[in-house]
Order: C-alpha cells, then structure tokens, then sequence
C-alpha cells in the first residue's frame, strides 16, 4: 500500500515521527511536506495529498495539522476524497467500515503521538464493509459541489 501523507508547520514533527513509523510498518511512503517548522499554509499540503489520492499515485492519505480540522475542511473540497477527522480508533475503523475513508486526519496539538500510531495502524488495516454503505456513498458521489443549493 502507498500513502500519502502531508502536514503544516504545527505537525511537522509528529509528521516525521509518523513516516518513520509506517515506514517501520513495511508501507511505502509518499512524503509530500511541510519539511520544516517554517510557517506554511495547511490547504496547500491537503491539495497535494488528495492529488495523489485521485490520480492513484498514493492507495490512501494522512493529513495532519494542529487540530486537523482545516485539513479535513480542505481535503473533502477534492471531489472524490472522502476525509475523516479522527480522535479516537473507534472513529478511525467507523470511518473505513462505514464510509470507506480514503484520507485520514488527525490534530498534532490536540492528539498523542501514542494515540496518532494506534488510530493509523487500525484505519490502515480497516476494510470497507461496503453493503448497504455503497448506496450511501453513491449517493455522495452522485451530489457534486456546486450543486447542493439546487
Ligand atoms: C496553524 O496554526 C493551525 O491553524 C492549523 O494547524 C490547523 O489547526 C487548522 O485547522
């Protein structure tokens, strides 16, 4: 599996931390920044990572930021990236069980390390229960943007 993982400044340490780990989990990793503690913009490193998600360079994507909400907000502008901001492993398995999850987000300031590893190794090893969720999804899938309002 290759992933794609991106941070801002704020989670440019636990980013490292956590290419090192999935590195040390056998997986290929597509680093596509921050590389330093340098201020940055988060909407700029989510864009990059759901690229790659979409074109099929990278199976899945992590997105981190301090809290990881402005990177799931900007990573599901993507049509087609369906990103879950998770806090706990409950929600990290709901959201591939449940929702097929293709960009998993976490908060560097609002998160452990510790707890940033054990939510990443069960989403990775999560399959989609598909079922009675592929009409869910479809149903997504089918709304673009620009056409909620109608
Ligand atoms: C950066 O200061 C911070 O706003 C960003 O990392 C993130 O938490 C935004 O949602």
């Amino acid at each position: 599996m290759i992933i794609a993982i991106g941070s801002d400044h704020a989670a440019y340490t636990a980013k490292d931390q956590l290419v090192k780990y999935l590195g040390d989990l056998g997986l290929q990793i597509l680093d596509q920044g921050t590389y330093s503690e340098d201020s940055c913009d988060y909407p700029d490193y989510a864009a990059a990572v759901s690229r790659a998600v979409l074109n099929g360079t990278a199976d899945r994507g992590i997105l981190i930021c301090g809290t990881g909400i402005g990177m799931s907000i900007a990573a599901n502008r993507y049509e087609g990236v369906r990103a879950a901001l998770c806090y706990t492993e409950e929600l990290a398995a709901l959201s591939r069980l449940h929702n097929n999850a293709n960009v998993l987000c976490m908060g560097a300031r609002t998160q452990s390390l510790e707890s940033m590893k054990a939510i990443l190794r069960l989403w990775l090893n999560t399959e989609w229960e598909g079922d009675r969720h592929a009409g869910r999804l479809a149903k997504i899938e089918s709304n673009p943007r620009g056409q909620h309002a109608k």
